[in-house]
């Protein structure tokens, strides 16, 4: 990057607004010749939307937009691409029932004469999937891929556009640490050889690493830029949330000798040939600490009655229960923060109020008719709570942000007040500041009685909220560690198979 040249893209006074929401007042953003912009900023702070103006998706209220010094109007997704700007979404944007080839190609087939030829997609598809490191027959489904492989194809969908600007918007939410590393190679790569970046992401450590810059949103409007040699985790947070964040952990452990939940020879439908068996205090915080595909999430759909169990028993509060399915699991007091939010944790075209209520209607409809007055306070209360970024309870989920959106699903589960409480990656794409808020929710339910057990990729998080860490290898517990044993060694000793050596075997 050399700041003393003209810029590749200049955005200037953009503005959008929503209904009640002023999304974007008056932004700037430069960005220069292969160089990684990062833009940072908490949920709901305009980041997306900022992306879906530069990539044709959404058209801004005002402002305007020069690329290479020209002014440049883009109406279309396709004018982007035409442009060379491409975007890879936060929420993943592909067809499950088409296959890789198909979803990397889509719209711009290769062919001849109207005609897509298949060997030649295919073939192409082959290259490009080879340059983000993805082992997979570009015939198979999409559907059938984990969300990180599936992030993986959106990259490699940008790369094959042959794009100058390609934009990232959370790109490493969904992917293992492996995945993650590959794509930094990617980026490298990509900026060596001319191509500008812009990187959202609310894992701080990774802008440090990867940004030439860095440009904060508060609140829809520029907060101010970081130069390489000032960016720091300190600096960036004090932009975005205009303060200082202390104590970014709180927990207070309450010790209590009364088992909430206990897991006997579970089998796993995802990994059946392995029995699994923990227990849970009262009260207790338990991380799940393993790489991608060591069984965590499968660990917790079982619990919750998504996949029903094969074999084994689970108690809870000292009583034997069959969960058959999430019904049963709710009604035993298991509630579910799910990894795939879209999917299995809110319901888009409802409501904020809706959505909260959904595990707790029996309760607010005592005869047969929901009490709309609770229902709301309900909603009310939870989004002051959490603070979840919203004009009213009344916005339906699918136009709030990514990390908005994750707190309605807390919010519905903490409306619940469960016995048990499932989280699987609690806190991804969640900013700083709610992290540390959800951080403090779950100190606080765990004060109450709540046990928690989650599922985190996210070291420092488990490192810092756990009181107890499972560390699961290959469908297996493959160890256990308490509280004085707690380092980063040891977990990924743990994950990657390794033997225990002073820690209690447990399973
Ligand atoms: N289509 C829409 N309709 C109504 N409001 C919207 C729409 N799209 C975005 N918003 C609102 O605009 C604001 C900015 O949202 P945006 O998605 O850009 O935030 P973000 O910075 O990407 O946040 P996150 O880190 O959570 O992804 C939010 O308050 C959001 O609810
Ligand atoms: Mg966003």
């Amino acid at each position: 990057m050399n700041p003393a040249s003209s810029p590749l893209l200049q955005a200037t006074s953009l503005g959008k607004r929503f209904p009640g929401v002023v999304a974007l007042d008056n932004v700037d953003l430069t960005l220069y010749e292969a160089e990684v912009l990062a833009v940072i900023g908490e949920n709901g702070a305009g980041k997306s939307t900022l992306m879906k103006i530069l990539a044709g998706i959404q058209m801004p209220d005002q402002g305007h937009l020069q690329l290479a010094g020209q002014e440049t109007v883009i109406r279309s997704v396709d004018q982007a691409i035409a442009n060379g700007i491409c975007l890879i979404h936060q929420e993943l944007n592909l067809c499950e029932n088409l296959s890789v080839a198909a979803n990397i190609f889509l719209g711009r087939e290769p062919g001849r004469f109207g005609f897509v030829d298949e060997g030649l997609c295919l073939e192409k598809a082959q290259d490009v999937l080879q340059q983000v490191g993805l082992n997979l027959p570009p015939q198979e489904l999409v559907g059938s891929l984990t969300i990180g492989q599936q992030q993986m194809v959106e990259i490699a969908k940008a790369i094959s556009t042959d794009a100058r600007i390609v934009i990232m918007d959370e790109p490493t939410s969904s992917l293992s640490q492996k995945e993650s590393e590959s794509l930094f190679e990617i980026i490298f790569r990509l900026k060596q050889q001319g191509v500008s970046i812009i990187y959202i992401s609310h894992r701080l450590g990774e802008v440090e690493r990867l940004a030439d810059r860095v440009t904060v949103l508060r609140d829809g409007k520029n907060a101010g830029e970081l130069s390489r040699d000032e960016i720091s985790h300190n600096a960036m947070v004090e932009r975005m949330v205009g303060r200082e964040l202390s104590n970014y952990y709180s927990r207070t452990i309450t010790k209590s000798d009364a088992t909430v939940l206990q897991v006997r020879d579970l089998r796993t439908s995802a990994n059946p040939h392995c029995s699994l068996s923990c227990e849970i205090k009262r009260g207790e915080i338990v991380g799940i600490a393993g790489l991608v595909g060591a069984g965590r999430t499968e660990l917790l759909t079982t619990l919750f009655g998504i996949t029903p169990a094969v074999d084994g028993q689970i108690a809870v509060a000292g009583e034997d229960c069959v969960i058959e399915n999430s019904e049963t699991a709710i009604r035993h007091g298991i509630g579910l923060v799910p990894e795939d939010r879209k999917l299995q944790g809110i319901v888009l075209e409802m409501s904020i109020r809706a959505n909260t209520s959904l595990p707790t209607l029996k309760s607010i409809s005592p005869l047969g008719f929901i009490d709309a007055t609770a229902e709301q306070t309900l909603a009310e209360t939870m989004q002051q709570r959490l603070k979840t970024k919203a004009p009213h309870v009344e916005q339906p989920v699918k136009f709030l942000s990514g990390g908005n959106q994750q707190k309605v699903v807390i919010a519905k589960w903490l409306a619940m007040k469960p016995k048990i409480l499932l989280m699987d990656e609690p806190t991804r794409g969640v900013d700083v500041g709610a992290k540390q808020e959800i951080y403090r929710l779950m100190d606080e339910l765990s004060q109450t009685g709540v046990a928690i057990l989650f599922v985190s990729s996210d070291m420092e998080e488990v490192l810092g909220m756990a009181d107890r860490i499972l560390v699961m290898h290959e469908g297996r517990i493959s160890g256990e560690l308490q509280k004085t044993n707690f380092s980063e060694e040891s977990v990924m000793h743990l994950a990657t198979g390794g033997e225990i050596k002073t820690e209690t075997k447990i399973a």
